[in-house]
């Protein structure tokens, strides 16, 4: 199997158990919680009966325990909104240790006119994607954006392109609006779905603490308030000036982005998994830091898979992407999605500004939840890399799709067909219908989910079945995103890169449940379990995710109204925080930080007018 860690790997049946107890329990649960049963205990005792047989008070579900924290969360995100600019202006000098921008005023009149909500926390990723440039040198951040293949270029409030890739020519559009607030400079992009820049964690460290020196607050009379103008965007880079680039193409993948990873970590130290022709191995030891008993409570860490070294068997990006293009060097590159290591800055996928049917659904977002049918559905192509008759095993989609095919997991209980792709669950989560033998009768009545293409390799002549994926799955018709939201639950599941989906599914009236490994330009403004259901890239908690919200029978009580109170949460906060108006204002901030950080004069360039 090519698989072994330095750490001994648990064995199936007892990795469950420590994925389960909390690791770092929360003051909430260390204190209030026990507090509050203790309470209960003591009013139950000094009651009239004192039979202590009768059952004491139920402890609260874990996912209750973590939907009221979200909440806790998102109300104090909220309440540090900023209502002036002179708020604004120390929130982030605060947060950040630098003066503003210039134009930093601007932006907060673009924001404010644009009703945008103003808390500095969520532009968070702009800081985390470009706090490594500091450590380069400006001209270098400019000759080398300057010298990409494919670049936006502004100029005297002007944005043009050289390339008319569909891609390019959205982020153009998105651009354009913003032009006149704009300074000039070049914008190189990432066109290819698979992010490109997977700079070793050493340099990364080392750039971080270069830029750490650069951090502070100059006094403000000493504070450049300008833009440097750049010549034409035509002037020929010569190469010297600029880093050799060595384009890596290897598979599989996990080879390269592991070195983003600190050299202590389990996926540096981890063996290189390079067979896939087999079952998934997956080890749930490995997601307990992330998880709160079996349910995901740290949703940034769950999509990070340096301490999940199994996730390399897990997911088609790690064992086959469709293209790869990597390098070790931190250029200034720009892209829709990235994984956690990878070292591109982030701006929203071409997707998400086009409004494209097929992505948002359109204007339709569905009937009133007590339409909905009590069920999941989901259609996609059996993407996620390169599929191939020896390492579709691996490939996530597959795997989901299996562990909603009724018809399989009945097989599966009854020993007809071991499972191919997929684990089944052991006995922790208490699933009611598989105690009871039907796991596989129970999901047949609320799981609709199928491929709509094979997408099979080498692709099969004309309409014959794919010879390899084809015996255990059937492709469907597609369904329209709006014939999607006839449905309660939308599990949304990553391809070759992040799902474009999502945020279609987000406003949607319907529940999107989310597993990950991908990082978007809107991570610091979703609350996980008070706008969206964060699920495990492994899928283990999928049945138990159901099994709260639908319950079983009479024996499981369900909480229909907990998922229709998160979807709608979702689809609110969508229309407020995530809405074109706030992807400009993203961008806006975005490139004026991206103009100073690249300008020679950056350490005592600054907005002040608060401060003089
Ligand atoms: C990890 O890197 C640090 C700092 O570069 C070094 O001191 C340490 O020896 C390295 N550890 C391993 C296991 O390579
Ligand atoms: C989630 O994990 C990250 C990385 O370990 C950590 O920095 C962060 O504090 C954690 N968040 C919570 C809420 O525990
Ligand atoms: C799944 O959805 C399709 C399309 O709406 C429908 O034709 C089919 O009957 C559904 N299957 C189940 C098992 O509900
Ligand atoms: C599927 O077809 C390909 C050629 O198209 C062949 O190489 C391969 O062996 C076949 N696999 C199976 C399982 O029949
Ligand atoms: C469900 O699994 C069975 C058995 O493996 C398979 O024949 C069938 O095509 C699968 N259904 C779908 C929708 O993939």
């Amino acid at each position: 199997m090519g698989f072994s860690t330095s750490t001994p790997t648990t064995s199936l049946p007892n990795m469950w158990a420590s994925a389960f107890p909390p690791r770092r329990p929360s003051a909430l649960l260390r204190y209030v919680v026990p507090a509050v049963f203790l309470l209960a205990c003591l009013y139950y005792l000094s009651g009239t009966s004192r039979d202590l047989t009768v059952a004491v008070p139920k402890r609260s579900h874990p996912i209750d325990i973590l939907v009221d924290a979200a909440e806790t969360k998102f109300q104090k995100l909220l309440a540090k909104e900023s209502h002036s600019l002179e708020e604004a202006a120390a929130a982030y000098r605060k947060r950040r240790g630098r003066h503003p921008p210039p134009g930093f005023k601007e932006w907060y009149q673009f924001a404010v006119a644009h009703e945008a909500v103003m808390v500095e926390d969520f532009w968070d990723q702009i800081y985390h994607d470009l706090e490594p440039f500091w450590a380069l040198p400006g001209p270098l951040i400019r000759r080398e954006a300057q010298a990409f293949e494919m670049t936006i270029n502004i100029r005297g409030g002007k944005a043009s392109a050289g390339s008319d890739w569909f891609w390019t020519q959205i982020w153009l559009k998105l651009i354009r609006t913003i032009e006149h607030l704009l300074p000039d400079m070049d914008i190189a992009l990432n066109a290819m779905d698979e992010p490109r820049l997977v700079v070793p964690r050493e340099t990364i460290d080392e750039y971080m603490a270069t830029a750490r020196e650069t951090r502070v607050l100059k006094d403000p009379s000493s504070v450049v308030s300008e833009f440097e103008k750049l010549p034409p965007k035509d002037k020929v880079v010569s190469p010297e000036t600029v880093r050799k680039l060595e384009w890596e193409d290897t598979r599989p993948f996990w080879k390269i982005v592991r070195r983003g990873c600190a050299n202590d970590s389990l996926a540096r130290q981890a063996g290189i998994m390079t067979d896939f022709d087999h079952p998934p191995t997956m080890d749930l030891d490995f997601a307990a830091p992330h998880m709160y008993h079996g349910y995901v409570a740290n949703y940034t860490l769950s999509t990070d898979f340096c301490h999940q070294p199994d996730l390399q068997g897990l997911n088609g990006i790690f064992v086959y992407p469709l293209s790869v293009k990597s390098t070790d060097v931190l250029i200034p590159l720009f892209g829709g999605s990235k994984l956690a290591v990878n070292n591109e800055i982030l701006l929203p996928a071409p997707m998400y500004w086009n409004e494209e049917e097929r992505f948002t659904g359109g204007p339709d977002h569905g009937v009133p939840w007590r339409q909905k049918k009590d069920g999941v559905v989901w259609r996609g192509v059996a993407t996620g890399g390169r599929n191939t008759e020896t390492n579709w095993r691996a490939f996530q989609r597959h795997r989901f799709v299996a562990m909603n095919n009724g018809t399989k997991l009945a097989r599966a209980e009854q020993w007809a067909e071991a499972p191919n792709n997929f684990v089944m669950p052991g006995g922790e989560y208490a699933l009611r219908a598989q105690e009871k033998g039907a796991l596989g009768d129970w999901v047949s009545t609320w799981a609709n989910v199928s491929f709509t293409d094979l997408f099979c390799y080498p692709k099969p002549e004309d309409g014959r079945p794919c010879n390899y994926t084809g015996p255990y799955f059937a492709a469907t018709p597609g369904l329209k995103m709006r014939d999607q939201f006839a449905y309660k639950y939308l599990p949304d599941i990553d391809g070759n890169s992040f799902s474009g989906r999502y945020l279609g599914f987000l406003r949607s009236t319907s529940l999107p449940i989310k597993a990950t490994l991908w990082r978007e330009w809107h991570d610091s403004r979703l609350v996980p379990w008070k706008h969206f259901v964060p699920m495990d890239n492994r899928y283990a908690d999928w049945y138990a995710i159901m099994q709260y919200f639908l319950g079983y029978g009479d024996e499981v009580p369900g909480h229909d109204a907990v998922a229709e109170r998160i979807a709608t949460a979702g689809k609110e906060w969508a229309e407020r925080a995530l809405r074109p108006d706030d992807m400009q204002i993203y961008v806006h901030r975005l490139l004026l930080e991206y103009a100073r950080v690249s300008d020679p004069r950056r350490e005592s360039m600054g907005w002040v007018e608060d401060l003089l």
